[in-house]
C-alpha cells in the first residue's frame, strides 16, 4: 500500500463534496479548525474499540441512533436531553432482553453532512445546489442559503462541542445513572400505550441491580453508570482531515471529531477518496453495506480497512431493505467468513426502507423496519453468524415522520409534525416500541 497521510485522499476521486467558491477561504477555515482542541480523546476511542470487540464476541450489544442529520437550530437543551432519554430508555429495554451490557453510540455531536443523489435541485425553473447538511449550506431555497459556505465548518464544530459538553455534564451529573430511570421520563410520554410496560421493565432492571449490589455488597460500577459515544458519517473530508491528529505516546492517526466515524454507502468505492481516508485512521469505524455491495468489493474493503484483524476495528452496518436482505446478506456473511476476519455486524433497518406517500412525502413504515430486523437476526443465526447491533434514525421528540407503530400513524398524520429536512425518523414511541420488540426477539433467541 502507498504511504498514507491525513490529506492523501486528495489524490483520489472524492464524491459528494460541495463545490466551494473560494479554495483559499476553505483552506483558511480548515487551518483554523485544525488548531482548535479536539472533541474526543484517544482513551475514549480505545475504550469504545475494546467494547466493540466484546460486542463482536457476543458479550455486548451495540445501539447506535440519532437524527439523520442534526440541525444547528436544534442544538438546544431539550432536544439533546430528549435524545439521551430515548437512547437510555431503549438501552435499558435492550439490556433486559439480551442480558448483556449495551454500548450507546449517538448519531450526534457532528452528524451535519449529508450525501445527496443530485448535486442540484430545480424548483419552478430555478436551479440551485442541493442542501448537503448544515455544515455545508442551508435548506432554504435561495442562492445565498444554498451557496456552500466554509465558515459553516466552524459553526458545525462549535455546535458539536456544545452538544458534547452538555451530554458529558448530564452523564457526569448522574442523569444516566441506571438506578434512576425516572430521570429519563419524557413529559409527553406519560400517556403512551407503552408507558406501563416500559415502567415495569425499568423497575425490574433497578430491582435486579439492587439485588446484585446487596449480594455483592458493592454498588454496581460500570453497569450502573453508562457512557455515550459519538458517531457521524465522515463525508466532508476537509472537515475530517482537519481533525485527524497524532497524540503523544500512541501510534497512528486518530480522528478526534468523533469516536466512531462511519463510511456511507455512496462513498464506499475502494478506489475513492473516502476509503483512502478511512484506511489510515485508527478509530473503530463503521462501513455501510447496501444492495449494490459485491463479494469482491467487500473482500477488497476488508483488505484495505481491516488488514490486521484488530479486535473492535470494523463494524459492518447492512441496510438492504426488507425486500432485499434475504438475497443480499448471506453471501456477504460468507465473504467475511472466507476472509478469516472478525467483524461486528449491525443492522440499519432504516435506509433500505424509504418510500414516498401519494403527495411525495419521504417516509418509512414501522412494519418494514421491524421485518428487516427480524430477518437480520434470523439470517445471521442460520448462517452461523451473529447480529451484534442495531442502527436507527430516531428522535426523542413527538414527531410524525414514519408510518405505523402502536398509534398506527397514517399518511395524513405525517402532515402534523414532520420536522426532518432529510430522512424520516422514528419518534419517541416508535423507538421505544421497536426496542421492546427487539428485546423480545433477543430474549426468545436466548
Ligand atoms: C445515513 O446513515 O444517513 C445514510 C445516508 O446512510 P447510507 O449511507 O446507508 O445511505
Ligand atoms: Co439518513
Amino acid at each position: 500500500m502507498p504511504e498514507w497521510a491525513p490529506e492523501s485522499w486528495r489524490s483520489k476521486p472524492a464524491v459528494q463534496q460541495p463545490a466551494y467558491a473560494s479554495a483559499a477561504d476553505l483552506a483558511t477555515t480548515a487551518a483554523r479548525l485544525s488548531s482548535l482542541p479536539p472533541l474526543v480523546t484517544t482513551w475514549e476511542i480505545e475504550l469504545l474499540k475494546t467494547q466493540l470487540a466484546e460486542a463482536a464476541r457476543g458479550e455486548r450489544f451495540l445501539l447506535q441512533g440519532g437524527d439523520c442529520a442534526e440541525q444547528f437550530d436544534e442544538c438546544t437543551a431539550d432536544t439533546i436531553t430528549n435524545k439521551l432519554k430515548i437512547l437510555l430508555q431503549m438501552s435499558l429495554v435492550l439490556v433486559q432482553g439480551c442480558k448483556k451490557p449495551v454500548i450507546r453510540v449517538g448519531r450526534f455531536a457532528g452528524q451535519y453532512a449529508k450525501p445527496r443523489s443530485e448535486d442540484f435541485e430545480t424548483r419552478n425553473g430555478l436551479t440551485l445546489p442541493s442542501y448537503r447538511g448544515d455544515i455545508v449550506n442551508s435548506p432554504g431555497f435561495t442562492q445565498m442559503e444554498r451557496e456552500p459556505d466554509p465558515r459553516l465548518l466552524l459553526r458545525a464544530y462549535e455546535r458539536s462541542a456544545l452538544t458534547l459538553n452538555f451530554i458529558r455534564a448530564l452523564v457526569k451529573g448522574g442523569f444516566a445513572d441506571l438506578h434512576h430511570p425516572e430521570y429519563w421520563d419524557l413529559d409527553f410520554a406519560q400517556h403512551s400505550a407503552l408507558a406501563g410496560e416500559y415502567h415495569s421493565m425499568a423497575r425490574s432492571v433497578v430491582e435486579s441491580m439492587r439485588f446484585m449490589e446487596n449480594v455483592a455488597g458493592v454498588r454496581a460500577g460500570e453497569m450502573g453508570w453508562v457512557d455515550f459515544f459519538t458517531s457521524h458519517e465522515a463525508l466532508l473530508l476537509v472537515y475530517e482531515e482537519a481533525q485527524t491528529r497524532r497524540v503523544p505516546r500512541r501510534d497512528g492517526w486518530y480522528n478526534l471529531a468523533a469516536h466512531f466515524p462511519w463510511l456511507g454507502m455512496r462513498t464506499g468505492d475502494p478506489n475513492g477518496a473516502h476509503v483512502e481516508y478511512f484506511r489510515g485512521i485508527v478509530n473503530p469505524i463503521g462501513v455501510k453495506l447496501g444492495p449494490s455491495m459485491t463479494v469482491d468489493t467487500l473482500a477488497c474493503l476488508l483488505d484495505m480497512l481491516h488488514p490486521h484483524d484488530e479486535p473492535g476495528r470494523l463494524t459492518l452496518i447492512h441496510r438492504f431493505g426488507r425486500e432485499q436482505i434475504a438475497n443480499c446478506l448471506p453471501r456477504l456473511i460468507d465473504a467475511v467468513r472466507a476472509s478469516g476476519k472478525t467483524v461486528l455486524w449491525s443492522c440499519d433497518p432504516m435506509h433500505g426502507n424509504t418510500r414516498y406517500t401519494g403527495d411525495g412525502t419521504k417516509t418509512r413504515h414501522f412494519d418494514d423496519i421491524l421485518s428487516e430486523l427480524e430477518q437480520a437476526f434470523a439470517i445471521h443465526r442460520s448462517c452461523g453468524s451473529r447480529l451484534g447491533g442495531v442502527h436507527f434514525e430516531l428522535t426523542g421528540e413527538d414527531v410524525t415522520e414514519c408510518l405505523g407503530g402502536a398509534r398506527n400513524l397514517s399518511d395524513a398524520d405525517l402532515k402534523r409534525a414532520y420536522r426532518s429536512e432529510v430522512d424520516p425518523r422514528l419518534n419517541y414511541e416508535q423507538s421505544l416500541e421497536m426496542a421492546m420488540l427487539i428485546a423480545r426477539m433477543m430474549g426468545q433467541a436466548g
